[in-house]
Parts: structure tokens; sequence; C-alpha cells
């Protein structure tokens, strides 16, 4: 049986002084929470993260990293820079990051060996935009996200990596995916990698990320492929954060 986990993606949010409010919150909101609970922070907020967070039950990780291992890269963060703070994860291929920043599905690829070289778990992001949806292309965009990452690593990296599906259209819109529309697409990729590898695929933790809220939570975590989410502007608000915590 898999554990859901919920994960917090806090974007370009916080302060060290809200970060304090909100993780204090949260260590003393985990009771009775029976999911695997993590925070996605800021890079500066990583040391704030693990002095806090450090033998809670709640883990901690970063929303980028370079796929570079060191050198003259201007502004970029290493996996093993990450790796320092104890990161358990790190988001690789967001779609802001591939939408605003052009990642494309190779680079993304390059991050998430970068990071399970360094130790961490890659969170793995895929997703439609709302005209592909429409041009009903959704499990070939799905598809050729998570192909990338197969071609590179092959099918065994998913044993220590995680995937969120995370529909563009319903991201920071407070649309979100229906949970039937969710679990289709959560089910697609699961036979895709199940078509390579039965065992690595029964126990892929697959997210559902875009607008879950307190009150959608548990209808979409009790589909059957969908274990748990990637939670945005919901994740900054601790009882909103700790209720879809509850959910998993
Ligand atoms: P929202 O929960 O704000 O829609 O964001 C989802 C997301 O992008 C998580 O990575």
């Amino acid at each position: 049986m898999r554990r859901k986990l919920v994960a917090g993606n806090w974007k370009m949010h916080g302060s060290l002084a809200e970060n304090e409010a909100l993780l204090s919150g949260l260590l003393a909101g985990m009771g009775g929470v029976k999911a695997g609970v993590a925070v996605c922070v800021p890079f500066p907020y990583l040391a704030q993260a693990q002095a806090r967070l450090t033998g809670s039950a709640v883990a901690w990780g970063a929303q980028n990293m370079s796929q570079q291992a060191r050198g003259a890269f201007t502004g970029e963060v290493s996996a093993s820079m990450l790796a320092d703070f104890a990161c358990a994860y790190v988001i690789v291929g967001h779609s802001e990051r591939r939408a605003l920043y052009g990642e494309s599905d190779e680079l993304v690829a390059e991050k998430y060996a970068a990071a399970q070289a360094a130790g961490m778990t890659p969170i793995l992001c895929l997703g439609e935009t709302l005209s592909e949806r429409e041009g009903c292309i959704t499990e070939a965009v799905v598809a050729r996200q998570l192909d990338a990452v197969i071609a590179k690593c092959g099918v065994a990296s998913l044993a220590r990596a995680v995937v969120a599906y995370e529909p563009v259209w319903a991201i920071g819109t407070g649309v979100t995916a229906s949970p039937n529309q969710a679990q289709v697409v959560h089910a697609f990729i699961r036979a895709r990698v199940r078509a390579l590898d039965a065992g690595v695929a029964a126990g892929l933790i697959i997210q559902y990320g875009g607008s879950v809220k307190a009150n959608n939570a548990a209808e979409l975590f009790g589909q059957p492929d969908i274990d748990g989410g990637l939670i945005g502007g919901a994740s900054l608000n601790v009882e909103e954060f700790l209720a879809i915590c509850r959910a998993g």
C-alpha cells in the first residue's frame, strides 16, 4: 500500500517571520496526520527549514536546482548544495519553470538525474496546458514529459522519485481538475510505467497538484491512483494545509 505524500510548494512566498509562524503551526498540528508531509521552500530558507524541522515528521526540500554539478553558473544552486541542507525532496519540471524559464523535457531529465545522484528524491511535475487539453493531447504531452526521464534514467529510477500530475490550467486558478479527470490521467501515468515495470508502478507515488484546498482534498485523494498532493497557495495557510494533510 502506498503512503500518501502531501507536499507544500511555497513558490516565491515567505519571510523569516512568516515561515516561523507557518512551520511552528505545522509542527503543532501534525498529530493525527497519517500522510507523509513535506514543504518545498525558497533556497534562502532551507537553513531555517532544516533547523526547525530536523527530528520532526515534516520533511523539507527545494523547488528547483541546476543540472550542473558546479562551476561558473551565476545564480544557480546545485544538487550537492541542497543535500548540504539535508533536503529530502526537490521539485523538478514545475510548469512555471517549463513555461516561464524555458525548461525543456531534456533539461528536466538532467535535473532529475542530478537530484538522484545527490541522494534526493525528485518530485517530477507533469501536466498539460489548457490548449493541449482542448486539443485532446493531454496523454501525449504527459507521456512525452515522462518518457524523457525514463529515456535518460531508466524506469527503475522511478522507485526513487515522486511524480506530480499538475494540469497547468488548474494551477493557481481555483479551477481544480475533477477527481475523475485527475484519476484518468494518474491511471494513464501508472499504466505507462507498469508497461515497463509493474513493481515500480505499484509503488510509485503520483501526487495531484492544482488548486487543491481543504474542501476538495479528500475526494481527490480518495481516487485509486492519486497518492496525495502538491499544494501551492493553500500550503501557505497553516490550518488549510493541515486540513489537506489530514485528508491524506
Ligand atoms: P496551487 O495549489 O496554488 O494551484 O498551485 C499548485 C502548484 O503549482 C503546486 O506545485
